[in-house]
């Protein structure tokens, strides 16, 4: 093996098993907290260390998600506070090839080419304390390493290339667990989704029609209805249609008013959908104060709602009669763990799911790529080259061809 290097350029990659002293990386650092073209800065960091049941992953790719922003703004919470290294490597999704491994790691080893789940367990061998990799931790995928339990490691599909690799773990698993693991939604079953056309739904749309289930899909712009109903929706609705459906708190009577027609409006669009006058039996919910009376009120008699987010608010105010009466539940879910992970990767191996990226930035864009996020300048799922060299390599061979061939 030949000898450690100090720090390798991005675009190359080292010798496999052959960890250099430092990397580049995207740093947050306290005294630049704010939005992510001040917070997010390229520096030359260790590479890590690994303690006991560790495994160190050189990235190929990886995913830009949300919770990066919220790092390097320090809010709700400063998660740097509690990381006692003053810094803090963001990134949350990625592919890429284990390089190295800690104390008592026999299940996975070097060259295994990988995807990463961010359930990081507080208690590892536990499912008790979950935090987020890359979110609660700060040592994730915006780096040439990053270093993770393994647990954490995922086989990575070997017919999609590294930046697709890295671009659904965060929001597929999440929505899968909200509809296998909370919801149990079963064959024949009809779920409405919200957001079909963003991060969670278009996975929620495709892993309903994997499972037998009808998805009637909720847009806002014609792209994304196409886009839906490529995915396996049974039906489409433009919310557009019926702008008075939105909840706000302090609505007037005439708001009021409209507000009931456009959800009886809209119930009976659902009706023409399937063809009976029945409503979905889940509603797969993460909008919030907004969408969340309506998503009450729609539910058939004995459905589910299930929740994991609230974009427009998170004090929800709905008529409670609609959920006893008709003897509804409303069930929470947050992110996924390791086994429900991994059966949702098997079906992303067997393509019965597939990503939907809708941007690829490099690797000198990440924060750019964040900025824009940020702005509400991007939809849909996201990610940026880290080692690979060029988008479309699949493995490390194509990957070491494609440095070497320049
Ligand atoms: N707990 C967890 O583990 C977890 C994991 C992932 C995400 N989340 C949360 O889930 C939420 C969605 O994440 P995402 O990645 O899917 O976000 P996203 O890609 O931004 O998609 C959200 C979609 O929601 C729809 N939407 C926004 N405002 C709406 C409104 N007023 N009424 C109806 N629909 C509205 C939009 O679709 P249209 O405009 O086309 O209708 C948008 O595409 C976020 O709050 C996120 O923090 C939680």
């Amino acid at each position: 093996m030949s000898e450690r290097p100090e720090i390798v350029p991005i675009g190359q990659v080292p010798e496999l098993g052959v960890v250099p002293e430092k990397m580049h990386a995207w740093v947050i650092r306290p005294d630049r907290f704010g939005e992510p073209k001040k917070s997010f800065q390229i520096e030359e960091m260790p590479v890590w260390d690994l303690a006991p049941g560790e495994v160190l992953v050189q990235v190929m790719a990886a995913g830009i998600n949300f919770n990066a922003i919220w790092a390097g703004l320090a809010k709700p919470v400063d998660v740097l506070k509690g990381l006692g290294q003053g810094f803090h490597i963001a990134g949350s999704d990625a592919s890429g090839v284990v390089w190295a491994v800690g104390p008592g790691v026999d299940d996975h080893k070097v060259g295994d080419e990988v995807v990463l789940h961010c359930n990081h367990l507080l208690y590892p061998g536990t499912n008790d304390l979950q935090t987020i990799w890359g979110y609660e931790t700060g040592d994730g995928s915006f780096a040439q390493f990053t270093k993770v339990q393994g647990q954490q490691v995922l086989p990575k599909p070997p017919q999609l290339s590294w930046e697709d690799a890295a671009s659904y773990g965060l929001t597929y698993y999440t929505a899968h667990r909200m509809l296998v693991d909370r919801a149990k939604l079963q064959p024949g079953e009809d779920v409405l989704i919200w957001g079909a056309g963003g991060g969670l739904g278009v996975f929620a749309v495709q892993l309903a029609n994997v499972m037998g289930a009808r998805a009637i899909a909720v847009v806002s712009s014609d792209d994304k209805a196409e886009l839906v109903m490529s995915l396996g929706a049974h039906g489409v609705i433009n919310r557009k249609e019926f702008p008075g459906l939105q909840y706000k708190d302090d609505m007037t009577e005439e708001e009021l008013a409209k507000h009931k027609a456009d959800l009886k409006g809209f119930g009976k669009r659902i009706w023409d959908i399937l063809g009976e006058r029945k409503g979905p039996d889940v509603v797969f919910e993460h909008v919030g104060k907004a969408t969340f009376p309506a998503s009450v009120f729609l539910a058939a008699k004995y459905g589910r709602i299930v929740i994991c987010g609230a974009t427009t608010g998170f004090n929800l105010n709905f008529d409670v009669r609609h959920l006893w009466m008709r003897q509804k539940q409303i069930i929470g879910s947050h992110f996924a763990d390791a086994d429900s992970a991994s059966r949702a990767n098997r079906l992303m191996i067997q393509g019965k799911v597939k990503p939907v990226m809708t941007r690829l930035f490099t690797w000198d864009e990440i924060g750019e790529s964040h900025q824009l996020m940020y702005e509400n300048k991007l939809h849909g799922t996201v990610s940026a080259l880290v080692g690979a060299p060029r988008p479309g390599l699949k493995n490390l061979e194509e990957t070491r061809a494609a440095i070497a061939n320049g």
